[in-house]
């Protein structure tokens, strides 16, 4: 089993994204803004409230998931960890799951912050979900509107890679950036957006290149049905319906098998628009 780090851990795609992950038995860090909303989402997974968990029993000739095993409580709170019990034919460990409250909006600040839990050692993988968007034109596009967009959805995602490149070059881990098709095509009142996530590829794409132990992916989602779209549908004033939209399980199906592509490929880019 391994280690991954998820952004955006609490939103659509990125919640959907854990679930999948924590119910293959990986140990997670989740991160998000909201204290509340990252304790919400681990007591789930832990409690497989959120889907079917598996619990890993240890046998002595390694793990083994016995998946539909019920339900595992943990501990809660940054840095929480699910613990052990004992179970017929062998001990049933419990993935961990840890939360990490960030502000990605604070790019100089990640250091510090994640250096207080201290880092993993060893990751197996990061999932950079996390994401803004305020639609507006150029001419009204501000500054600040910039920098936001900028922070949160890049420097951000370039920060928290660069410190922890040594613990995913340690497991020659799997870095997955959670783009759009507005990377691909920047359409009118986009552009902060946009831009934000064609610099996010070319982050991908550089540290591809950099970088060739690692696995490294660009997931372009088209519309999905999550409160970003929500929000997204109200600011072009038009209404919103899930059934529109991609579900974020299914973007994270796809996101997943990139994970899950045996070593001898990689995923490099995929497009997952609605049908
Ligand atoms: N939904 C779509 O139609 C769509 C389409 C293409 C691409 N995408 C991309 O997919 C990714 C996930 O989007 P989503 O639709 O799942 O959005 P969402 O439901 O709105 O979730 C966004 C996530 O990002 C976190 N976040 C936002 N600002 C943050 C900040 N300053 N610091 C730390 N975390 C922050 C949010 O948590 P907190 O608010 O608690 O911080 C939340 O967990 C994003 O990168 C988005 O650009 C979405």
């Amino acid at each position: 089993m391994g280690t991954y780090l998820i952004t955006g851990a609490t939103g659509g795609i990125g919640a959907a994204v854990a679930e999948l992950l924590s119910g293959r038995g990986h140990d997670l860090i989740l991160v998000a803004r909201s204290p509340d909303r990252l304790d919400r989402l681990a007591s789930s997974l832990r409690t497989g409230s959120h889907a079917a968990t598996q619990v890993i029993m240890t046998t002595p000739d390694g793990p083994a998931a016995v998946p539909g095993t019920g339900s595992v409580a943990g501990t809660g709170g940054a840095g929480g960890a699910g613990g052990a019990v004992a179970g017929a034919g062998g001990t049933a460990v419990r993935a961990s799951i840890r939360t990490a409250p960030l502000d990605l909006n604070e790019p100089r600040r990640l250091e510090a912050a994640l250096a207080v839990d201290g880092l993993p050692e060893r990751l197996d993988g990061v999932v950079h979900a996390a994401g803004m968007v305020r639609l507006s034109p150029v001419a009204e596009l501000e500054a600040d509107e910039w920098i936001d967009h900028l922070n949160v959805n890049l420097v951000s995602a370039a920060e928290l890679t660069r410190l922890l490149l040594p613990s995913l070059r340690l497991a020659k881990g799997h870095v997955v950036f959670v783009n759009s098709t507005a990377g691909l095509r920047a359409n009118p009142e986009w552009a902060a957006y946009a831009a934000s996530k064609f610099g996010l590829r070319a982050l991908a794409d550089s540290l591809r290149a950099e970088e060739p132990e690692l696995r490294v992916t660009t997931v372009y989602p088209g519309r999905t049905a999550t409160e970003m779209q929500q929000r997204v549908r109200a600011q072009e004033g038009q209404p919103y319906a899930a059934d529109d939209f991609a579900a974020p399980a299914t973007v994270a199906r796809v996101l997943v098998a990139a994970i899950e592509t045996p070593r001898d490929a990689v995923v490099s880019d995929v497009t997952v628009r609605p049908a």
